[in-house]
């Protein structure tokens, strides 16, 4: 046993090829007896057979092994369960011999709460409260349900039986081939899997109702909701109808499943699980009201589907061969599922929205607590801390970076191949890499080394010399420090116009760009302005000198720039701010060119960018704090007002969720009038709920405006929001109102609504989204109430990833030294290995703000910036 003990692999000597799964679910007691027969290759004779089990009780004397074609049973000397590493080591008297061998264990488990393993969710019928049984069981959890080599490369095909009360649907990766019935229990048998990994396993059995579908390309597509809710997956179907064929073409290989099943589970810890053929959901990741939701909930429910389904390719079909390469599994479906809601929405211009995308990823790695993408993974508790904001976003972006570099005709061809040779198979990095240089004569992996080994992205400073740029690469760290980091950068840039490209490579530190062909443009200043980066299609940020970067504000002015720059310039400006290397007032005058903005990515990006410098104001000069949120207002004005708070008929779906973001910062900011009006039209919806004047995408706006307006003194509203939430059986309309409720400037009436999170009314799903939309005031409260409840948040979040989710939004919003220092000493005598990089990135995060904080209130002149800006009329 000793010698097994602490090894980040399981043993290679032994390798499943296919599993024989019963399980027994007894939805009352929240218990499971389970029966296995594993065929095995002995691949190098042993004693010990190795594999994982986790709180699970193996039946007394149930485990034999016999050889493949001799009827001699063998029975283990020893079983040994180790909790720590999850393992369960089988000893023997005598060396088993190599070849195929099967082995037979009996097991118990208990459908648990945690919503991983196989867990209970809960759901209403007819007033009456039961019990589902589900699986979630990526990362490293179908050990819980039942002892296996739970590893990404131990691929196996699966057989499964589960036996039911005869009123159940029950669900699993194949299509049912047999149900047997016995009084009032069933017994469903399933196809046999083709070859896949234990992460993929999925069952589940509850009461549903399903829609279906068949796609253009033969495949039978059902939407499984709660009874009676089926319309409200007919949007979900529809995408997945059209995605499958567009990714059978784009990979070169149709779906290879019978079927594909999608199903909305009420408690998931997730958004939505890839399971081979039985992707699970989070009700609103897959749900679509079309009254109730907004259209930020249809976009959100169409990427989230075009993800789950990419995944049957990228990571079902080919599959990592270890959790390092996690990032080719989700960054990869990230990428795509962009590519596929663009083929399907053009009208989304979801790859604008995708520079938000790539901004998420930017603040994480710009941290010296972020990690590489290629990440070290040496026990399965590091895992689930790993599918953060570097695999998903900065793998997708890096992937959008090398198709622009090497062309999207060129990069999908090299695709095709990929998944034809790893088909079935496992694939490291580096076998993309290799299939992507056959394919385009680059070599693929000398460019991508330099940003998937290392953390980190450049930033380029760009200088305008005589006859061209200079240009030169450093790390950019959101701290102000210097990293040492270099990349081999791909340099693009326009040049008076769209039409002007150049294109290079930054080899080392320092190149240059010659212009002088280009001389006839320099003619008009306005038009020679200078963009780096075109499209923000590549992962670094760009510092411009001060002749260029006043030229690219006469360019937004003037509208000669498309929106992917324009957020690129502000972000970039924003975060070399925010780090120091540039003053509040250079962005301040870059904020001011963006008065007439109308797009949605733009404009999101100036109300965050506008939060944030509204609250580095109000901490380093609280005497401007009026102004600068004046300001900001006024940035917003011109959007408002074309917009209103109704739907203009015939509108975009673009304009639609800009409504509900614009009104919702309008009134966060203070905005009077706004309040006024979101004050007013709940108290219609009060009295009517099917009322026109507050469609779902402007309620969270109208909710924020409700709760801003209640005090300890008055709380009548506060109940009335809360009677909403009792009402709806939407889980959407719930978040909605979650997200709101903390946002009242009282500190009372937001530890209430915190208190209010950890009720049994809400599940434990959604409690942080309360967190999440604590207002500014209630900060030290949040931190506070954190502290008190840490016991009971640790315990029911703790064994999962959503804890991580709580420790950061817990501690965000503080700006001082001090507070980081208190913050460092309350975790340091809590450590638990599954919130060590959360808490450390957080208090890195603190400490950047409090040197921000400090940076502007010693900068001169600002307050005058402020009070001018604030008074200007247009
Ligand atoms: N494979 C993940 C689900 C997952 C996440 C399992 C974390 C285990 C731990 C799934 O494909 C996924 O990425 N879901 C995303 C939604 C997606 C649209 C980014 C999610 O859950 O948020
Ligand atoms: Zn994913």
């Amino acid at each position: 046993m000793e010698q097994f003990k602490g090894l980040p692999r399981l043993p290679t000597t032994a390798v499943p090829r296919r599993y024989e799964l019963e399980l027994r679910p007894d939805l009352d007691a929240c218990k499971f007896d389970g029966k296995l027969t594993i065929t095995l290759d002995v691949v190098e004779e042993t004693k010990y057979l190795v594999l994982n089990s986790a709180d699970l009780v193996i039946k007394d004397k149930s485990v034999w092994l016999r050889g493949k074609d001799t009827t001699k049973v063998l029975v283990p000397s020893n079983v040994g369960l180790d909790a720590e590493d999850e393992i369960l080591v089988l000893e023997f008297e005598e060396a088993l011999p190599r070849g195929k061998a099967i082995l037979g264990i009996e097991f118990q488990g208990t459908l648990n709460d945690q919503m991983k393993g196989f867990y209970r969710s809960t759901y209403l019928i007819n007033g009456e409260k039961r019990n589902m049984a589900v699986t979630q069981f990526e990362p490293a959890d179908a050990r819980r349900c039942f002892p296996c080599w739970d590893e990404p490369v131990c691929k196996a095909t699966f057989k499964i039986t589960v036996q039911a009360p005869v009123d159940r649907v029950v669900l699993s990766n194949m299509p049912s081939i047999e149900e047997k019935i016995d009084g009032a229990s069933k017994t469903v048998s399933f196809e046999e899997s083709p070859l896949m990994s234990t992460y993929l396993v999925a069952i589940v059995v509850g009461e549903f109702d399903y829609i279906e579908g068949t796609s253009a390309a033969g495949n039978k597509v059902r939407v499984y909701t709660e009874v009676g809710k089926t319309s409200q997956g007919k949007f979900a179907l529809d995408v997945a109808l059209l995605t499958l064929p567009f990714y059978a073409k784009y990979f070169g290989t149709p779906y290879s499943l019978p079927k594909l099943d999608m199903i909305a589970i009420p408690d998931f810890s997730a958004g939505a699980m890839e399971n081979y053929g039985l992707v699970t959901y989070r009700e609103t990741a897959l749900l679509y009201d079309e009254k109730h939701s907004a259209a930020a909930n249809k976009q959100r429910v169409a990427i989230v589907v075009a993800h789950e389904l990419a995944h049957q390719w990228f990571g079902n079909l080919v599959t990592m061969e270890w959790w390092t390469h996690l990032w080719l599994n989700e960054g990869f479906a990230t990428w795509v599922s962009y590519l596929a809601a663009d083929h399907l929405f053009p009208e989304w211009k979801i790859w604008t929205q995708f520079t938000d995308q790539t901004m998420e990823a930017f603040r994480l790695d710009g941290l010296v607590e972020s990690h590489p993408i290629e990440v070290e993974v040496h026990h399965a508790s590091q895992i689930d801390e790993i599918f953060d904001a570097i695999s998903y976003l900065k793998g997708a972006s890096l992937i959008r970076m090398l198709e622009s570099y090497l062309g999207a005709q060129c990069f999908q061809k090299g695709l095709v191949s990929y998944i034809k040779r790893y088909a079935c198979k496992n694939a490291r990095t580096e076998d993309l890499w290799a299939v992507l240089s056959e394919e385009s004569g680059e070599s693929v992996n000398e460019l991508m080394d330099s940003w998937t080994k290392q953390k980190g992205y450049p930033v380029v400073i760009a200088k305008r010399t005589d006859d061209g740029l200079e240009l030169e690469q450093s790390q950019y760290l959101s701290s102000g420090a210097l990293g040492d980091g270099q990349w081999v950068v791909p340099i693009t840039l326009c040049y008076g116009s769209y039409e002007v490209r150049k294109n290079a490579l930054l080899h080392g530190k320092v190149g240059g760009v010659n212009l002088s062909d280009f001389k006839l443009v320099e003619a008009s200043s306005q038009s020679s302005w200078i963009k780096l980066n075109v499209g923000q299609t590549a992962f670094y940020r760009v510092q411009y000198d001060d002749v260029i970067a006043a030229r690219l504000r006469s360019a937004i002015a003037a509208g000669l720039l498309d929106a992917t720059d324009r957020f690129g310039i502000l972000d970039d400006t924003y975060a070399l701010c925010s780090a120091c290397k540039q003053p509040l007032s250079a962005l301040l005058s870059l904020m001011d060119v963006y008065r007439q903005e109308l797009d949605y990515t733009v404009l999101s990006c100036l109300i965050n960018v506008g939060y944030k410098v509204s609250r580095v104001v109000s901490d380093a000069i609280p005497d401007s704090a009026a102004q600068v949120k004046l300001f900001i207002i006024n940035l917003l004005q011109f959007a408002a007002e074309k917009l209103g708070w109704d739907p203009i008929a015939g509108e975009s779906h673009l304009d639609a969720m800009l409504r509900g973001e614009i009104l919702t910062a309008l009134v966060a900011l203070g905005h009077e009038e706004t309040k006024q009006e979101g004050l007013k039209r709940f108290n219609i919806f009060l009295n009517d709920r099917s009322t026109q004047l507050l469609p779902a995408d402007v309620r969270k706006a109208a909710y924020v405006a409700v709760m801003r307006n209640v005090t300890a003194s008055d709380k009548s509203a506060y109940e009335s929001l809360l009677n909403v939430y009792r009402e709806t059986d939407l889980s959407q309309e719930k978040v909605r109102i979650l997200g709101s409720l903390a946002s009242s400037p009282d500190p009372s009436v937001v530890r209430e609504a915190l208190d209010f999170s950890m009720s049994p009314e809400v599940r434990n799903q959604d409690a942080v989204y309360v967190l999440f939309g604590t207002s500014s005031e209630g900060r030290e409260t949040k931190w506070l109430w954190f502290k008190e409840n840490w016991d009971l948040i640790s315990k029911r979040w703790g064994s999962g990833f959503m804890i991580t989710r709580f420790v950061s939004s817990s501690v965000s919003g503080f700006t001082t030294e001090e507070k980081a220092d208190e913050i460092q000493a309350y975790f340091s005598t809590r450590k638990i290995p599954s919130i060590e990089r959360t808490v450390s990135q957080s208090i890195e995060r603190l400490r950047i703000n409090a040197q921000w904080v400090k940076n502007v209130r010693q900068e001169k002149g600002l307050e005058d910036i402020l009070q001018e800006l604030a008074y200007r009329k247009y």
